[in-house]
């Protein structure tokens, strides 16, 4: 069980990569059905916000199988982007990179090993930085946001996606007893991990949204800092922007 809060950082990274490992070869499959395919549209939505050129370098942040990254190349014109995923699970890592390999797209989506806390890339070094799903299992969360508005070059793009609670009083009824009852049970027999798709729900209720997570990342130094709700709020997409 992990219980964040209660380990110091070091501690609690080594069991969410332990996690994120063991569920690794069922997270795909997961990913699809318990948001009934809807996790492809919010990280679509994502990349549309980031808007992504031609000749445009991006990192993206906890990539996972590389969703993201690989969306983020399909809307680039044929040969005109990169970007770095970056993660901390090698199994991850290792699903992600067969998945670019299918695509064909390793030419473009360079895979490196490594913690949002302390990110191996050099100041002002990328265009814009993505991470969907992540932020909340980071064990911390400031210094991440700090981590990605050093490596932005001026004028770069921050892109967050990260799961919320419908405002609506009886959707948020409805949705809980989907998200705190059903999914942990399906998460459970399919994954077989005893407790990762508990932690899902459990960390999603401690994770600050809308206005106060808006409010991290302006301390970390973003401007133009907006949220957008999708499907009801339960997804929310921050976006903000480095300094020119
Ligand atoms: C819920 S998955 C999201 C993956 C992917 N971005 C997506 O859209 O499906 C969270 C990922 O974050 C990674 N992760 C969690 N904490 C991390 C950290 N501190 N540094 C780097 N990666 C981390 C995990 O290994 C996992 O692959």
């Amino acid at each position: 069980m992990i219980e964040k809060g209660m380990e110091t950082p070091a501690t609690l990274n080594r069991q969410v990569q332990k996690m994120f490992s063991d569920i690794a070869p069922r997270y795909d499959l997961l990913n699809r059905l318990l948001s009934c395919g809807q996790d492809q549209y919010w990280r679509k939505r994502a990349v549309a916000r980031l808007s992504p050129q031609a000749g445009e370098r991006f990192l993206d942040i906890a990539t996972g199988t590389a969703d993201v990254a690989l969306e983020i190349i399909r809307n680039v014109p044929p040969g005109a982007g990169q970007v770095v995923a970056m993660d901390f699970s090698e199994k991850m890592l290792e699903l992600a990179q067969q998945k670019i390999n299918t695509q064909n797209k390793a030419d473009f989506i360079q895979l490196e090993s490594g913690s949002a806390e302390s990110l191996p890339f050099e100041d002002n070094s990328f265009d814009g930085t993505t991470t969907a799903f992540g932020i909340r299992n980071f064990s911390d969360v400031e210094q991440s946001l700090r981590e990605m508005h050093r490596v932005l070059k001026p004028g770069g793009r921050c892109v967050i996606l990260e799961f919320s609670l419908p405002k609506n009083s009886i959707l948020n009824a409805l949705y809980r007893f989907y998200f705190e009852v059903l999914l942990p049970k399906v998460g459970r027999l399919i994954s077989k991990h005893p407790s990762a798709y508990t932690y899902l729900p459990e960390t999603v209720a401690a994770f600050p949204v809308r206005k106060e997570f808006s409010d991290l990342m302006q301390q970390a130094g973003f401007m133009n800092v907006i949220y957008k709700e999708l499907t009801f709020g339960i997804v929310i997409l921050y976006t903000g922007t480095k300094q020119v």
